[in-house]
């Protein structure tokens, strides 16, 4: 569910008038809804409220300090993949306890950070990564808590580029070296092996990759405990589905979290979940005005203000976003274009054959379900500034990012002296 409902034939967010919000802040610009995010977290924390379990969202899928805040405010924790991340969601008044390292890359100045500030705790992909936190943490006469994620050979995730859990996929140690991992790691001085991490995907529309890998986990832990290593928690990673209007309708959390009580309660171990997508992306849309209705030889393109470096998923993952017309038209015929921007490369195409009311130059257009994985991998391709964000709460709106000027945007680059 989400916030964005037409009123009188125009598009709101909440109670701001889109049209209005984007002649102020100018096209193309990313609207979150601050009701949208924050509903989403609170029905994913109720769907846990009777359990031990920390949500930590993951900051990779929006990752504005606003955002952040605002969730924080909702009891959110995070899941950092990187130094910065971990420094957004500081500054965002999210609590070092709160915050779970993930990444199969994990650099000594990072590590280092975490280790500072006092993280939850690592979730480890390496035996050498391993012991490189465990080598800065003796330096630093210091105790890093750490969880192994495995790789449970699971296939699940919407498209080839965001399944993560199969054997053949960079993430996780094999479960086959998994319980030989905690032996050695149990040894360390400066390790303090606190439980088991799984992530298998992003945007996994059905329970059964999910209960396939978990059921694996459990295994596992059962196995670990035998084997007299100490497991107090279990990550079980994001990868819960939305709905893009594409036909899919993935699980509630409510039946996601019956799923994994079942798999799991017989454990006793804490929860995580590193949920992003689920909170973030129907909570946000990326509007663009329309610059030419252009008749090509076959087909009729519709040439936006937004290009792929500022939405670039359909032209990564062919993913498909609704696409709304931000005022309607009454009687408008329904016209079939294929909707482009103005990026040099075929690949910049955001729909293909797509039925849309039929649009004029100037017409303001919605990208749906574009909070998550859209302004975070937006670029400056084309020298073309980073697309601004804006929140909407209720009847108010407040930028969250502004558009770059052009010297903004060139001021960390510099021309040697020998070229001068
Ligand atoms: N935890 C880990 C370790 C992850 O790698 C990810 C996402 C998540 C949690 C959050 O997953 P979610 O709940 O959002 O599915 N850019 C792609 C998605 C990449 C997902 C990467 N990992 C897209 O636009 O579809």
């Amino acid at each position: 569910m989400h916030h964005f409902h037409y009123k009188d034939d125009r598009l709101y967010a909440e109670d701001v008038d889109l049209t209005a919000l984007a002649e102020s802040v100018g096209a193309p610009v990313y609207i979150y809804s601050e009701a949208t995010l924050r509903r989403h977290m609170q029905v994913f924390s109720k769907a846990f409220a009777g359990d031990d379990a920390l949500v930590a969202y993951s900051v990779k899928a929006n990752s504005n300090i606003a955002v952040l805040k605002l969730l924080a405010d909702e009891g959110a924790g995070a899941d950092v993949v990187s130094g910065g991340e971990i420094k957004r969601a500081l500054r965002a008044g999210i609590a070092p306890e709160k915050i779970v390292f993930s990444g199969v890359g994990k650099t000594n100045e990072e590590i280092a950070l975490a280790l500072d500030v006092g993280i939850y705790q690592f979730n480890v992909e390496s035996e050498p990564e391993l012991d490189l936190i465990a080598g800065i943490a003796q330096e630093k006469g210091k105790t890093a808590p750490v969880a192994f994620r495995v790789n449970p050979d699971v296939a699940g995730g919407g498209h080839e580029k965001i399944s993560t859990g199969r054997a053949e996929d960079k993430f996780g140690v094999p479960m086959a070296q998994a319980r030989a991992l905690y032996g050695a790691a149990q040894k360390i001085p400066n390790i303090r092996v606190t439980g088991v991490a799984v992530h298998i995907g992003s945007q996994i529309a059905e329970l059964e990759p999910f209960e396939s890998a978990f059921t694996k986990v459990a295994e596992l832990i059962a196995d670990l405990r035998t084997g007299g290593c100490a497991i107090e928690r279990l990550d079980l990673g994001g990868g819960l589905g939305i709905p893009y209007g594409e036909g899919l309708t993935p699980p509630h959390p409510d039946a996601y979290a019956e799923m994994i009580r079942r798999v799991t309660a017989p454990l006793g171990v804490r929860l995580i979940f590193e949920p992003g997508r689920m909170i973030a992306g129907n909570a946000g849309v990326l509007v663009s005005r329309v610059l030419y209705v252009k008749a090509g030889a076959e087909k009729r393109f519709l040439v936006l203000d937004a290009a792929m470096n500022d939405l670039i998923r359909p032209a990564l993952y062919d993913s498909w976003h609704d696409i709304w017309p931000v005022m309607r038209r009454d009687g408008a015929a329904t016209v079939e274009y294929d909707v482009v921007g103005p990026v040099c490369e075929t690949g910049d195409r955001f729909a293909k054959a797509r039925q849309l009311p039929e649009m004029r130059p100037g017409d303001f257009v919605a990208f749906m379900s574009a909070g998550a994985y859209g302004a975070v991998q937006a670029s400056q391709y084309n020298t073309r500034a980073l697309v601004p964000e804006a929140l909407v709460s209720g009847s108010r709106w407040a930028v969250i990012r502004k558009r770059p000027s052009f010297d903004e945007m060139v001021a960390a680059e510099e021309v040697p002296d020998w070229l001068d």
